[in-house]
């Protein structure tokens, strides 16, 4: 599947991801060093927040609390919030758009 990356320049990115990856390691995976991702993806830091294009939100799987809690600790939280690290990137999410929020 395809997914499409909008930098903090606002620069748009086509990737090609395999699957089995999370959003998170897609990105990192593809050079985006923006995304910092510090814990590597246990979620409990909050670096790898990203806005996702709202046509996807129901395709996404539910926010556990954790996940939510670590956003609230963002200056940048939006509707569309995720951390990227606990979205799978499968097939049914090809062309999905994330834009790396800005840093905190
Ligand atoms: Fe740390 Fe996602 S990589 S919360």
């Amino acid at each position: 599947p395809k997914l499409i990356v909008v930098n903090r320049a606002g620069e748009e990115s086509t990737v090609e991801v395999e699957d089995g990856l999370t959003v998170m390691e897609a990105i990192r995976d593809n050079g985006f060093d923006e995304l910092l991702a510090l814990c590597g993806g246990c979620c409990s830091c909050a670096t790898c927040h990203v806005l996702v294009d709202p046509a996807f939100s129901d395709k996404l799987p539910e926010m556990s609390e954790d996940e939510d809690d670590l956003l609230e600790s963002s200056d940048h939280r939006a509707q569309n919030s995720r951390l990227s690290c606990q979205v799978p990137f499968t097939s049914d999410l090809d062309g999905l758009k994330v834009t790396i929020a800005p840093e905190d």
